[in-house]
């Protein structure tokens, strides 16, 4: 399969098995900074901006979560970085998800963070449309504030009190076009729940324990289907669980990479 998509603007660092992190929306890859900075004694993390968000230009109208995945397969080759850990939280847990089952010979493992494998309800999908007119005809501010509140929990937001602020200015950059195309591309996105059972990866899936956007019981559904999977729900944390406890979170994730076969 191939693409006229443009390469993704993308950052890295250290050296070891590729740790492919997926940003989830509206989000860049700077949600990875403390995996960037941390992890780089165990992998090469590579943190793209998915087409539309970022740095990375070029998004279709709509963005389904296998053209972002396609993307990103794409970038693997190009870095010579194939099989990877592929890492997603939300939005990029929907994109992880297919990239599993699209191109299982580019994955070495899956961590999955803060998502769901079911579709949207009709009415999440309607919102969703509806939401993407909006942000075309007044642009992302139109929506964005509305959600920045519910990314983190209350208890990060007392720990950290800037948290809020950086977040909600890395959402409020994203550019419309980008926002709008990934928002019709998860109305989208099929059901991924009756597909958990057929993959063959280790998984690692982390929630935490008060996300309100993504419910710690949706998530753990996921580990509970996936035959090699494992849990972690940290506690005290929300729905961007890699930025709110960055120590807990990569503890995990260090643990997982360092046990994984070869
Ligand atoms: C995300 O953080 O990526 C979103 O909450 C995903 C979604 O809107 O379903």
């Amino acid at each position: 399969m191939t693409t006229n998509a443009p390469l993704l603007h993308h950052v890295e660092a250290g050296h070891g098995p590729t740790l492919l992190c997926i940003h989830g929306f509206p989000h860049d890859h700077t949600l990875w900074q403390p995996q960037l900075e941390e992890l780089t004694d165990v992998a090469r993390v590579i943190a793209p901006d998915l087409r539309g968000f970022g740095a990375s230009g070029g998004p279709d109208a709509t963005m389904t979560m296998r053209a972002y995945a396609t993307d990103l397969r794409n970038l693997l080759r190009h870095l010579d970085a194939a099989p990877a850990v592929v890492m997603g939280l939300s939005m990029g847990g929907y994109i992880a998800l297919a990239f599993a089952s699209l191109f299982p010979d580019a994955l070495r493992a899956l961590v999955l963070c803060n998502t769901r494998a079911t579709a949207d309800t009709p009415e999440a999908a309607a919102a969703r449309l509806a939401s993407a007119r909006r942000v075309e005809t007044e642009g992302p501010g139109a929506v964005v504030p509305g959600m920045v509140e519910g990314m983190t929990s209350a208890a990060s937001r007392a720990r950290d009190k800037t948290l809020n602020d950086r977040v909600g200015a890395m959402m409020l950059r994203q550019p419309g076009a980008g926002v709008a195309a990934a928002l019709r591309g998860m109305a989208e996105r099929p059901d991924r729940a009756v597909g958990l059972p057929a993959i063959k990866a280790r998984t690692l899936v982390i929630t935490g324990s008060d996300d309100t956007l993504i419910p710690p019981a949706e998530t753990a559904a996921i580990a509970e289907a996936i035959p090699h999977a494992r849990l972690v729900t940290i506690p005290g944390a929300g729905h961007l669980t890699p930025l709110e406890n960055p120590v807990q979170f990569n503890a995990a994730v260090r643990s997982f990479l360092t046990r994984l076969p070869g």
